[in-house]
């Protein structure tokens, strides 16, 4: 298995060079949880925040699906939390402050910032992306753009 191998310390050259290198590796791989997991890894070696991890839509909630980090709330209604509001908003979050955004879904009390992606798929959203960080103020424009164009290769 190759490696992601990250040379640069731009962040905004650094998502371009994950998303060309998850390109390769992902090419041909028709399974989704293979390819959301592989996703992970690759935001995981290439940052290594906190927790990331997909949760993808079941009928009217979220499901947990491949994550790395610590133990995570299984099912999450839409509109409730961070992901659930990303995803009926249809739109990505960035949450400075955990605490600050009321309805967040504290899964860790470690967590303090927060970034939420929704995954689109023939202009439904099938999932979405969570990343959440140790640290307040992690995520901004540049993280959005970068993850969105991630989300892409799901
Ligand atoms: N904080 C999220 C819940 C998921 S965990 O962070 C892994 C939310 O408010 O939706």
């Amino acid at each position: 298995m190759e490696h992601i191998h990250i040379t640069t310390v731009n962040k905004k050259e650094q998502y371009v060079e994950v998303y060309h290198q998850l390109k390769t590796i992902l090419d041909g791989e028709k399974d989704i949880i293979a390819r959301m997991a592989t996703i992970c890894g690759a935001i995981k070696e290439a940052f290594n925040f906190y927790w990331i991890g997909f949760y993808r839509v079941d009928g009217d909630e979220l499901v947990v699906g491949p994550y790395i980090g610590t133990l995570a709330c299984l099912r999450i209604k839409k509109g409730k939390g961070v992901c659930g509001t990303a995803w009926k908003n249809e739109q990505t979050i960035i949450v400075k402050n955990v605490d600050e955004f009321p309805g967040h879904i504290a899964c860790s009390s470690e967590s303090k910032s927060e970034i939420v992606v929704p995954v689109f798929k023939d202009n439904q959203i099938i999932a979405v992306l969570d990343i959440d960080s140790t640290e307040y103020n992690t995520f901004d424009e540049i993280d959005k753009e970068g993850l969105e164009r991630i989300v892409t290769l799901v």
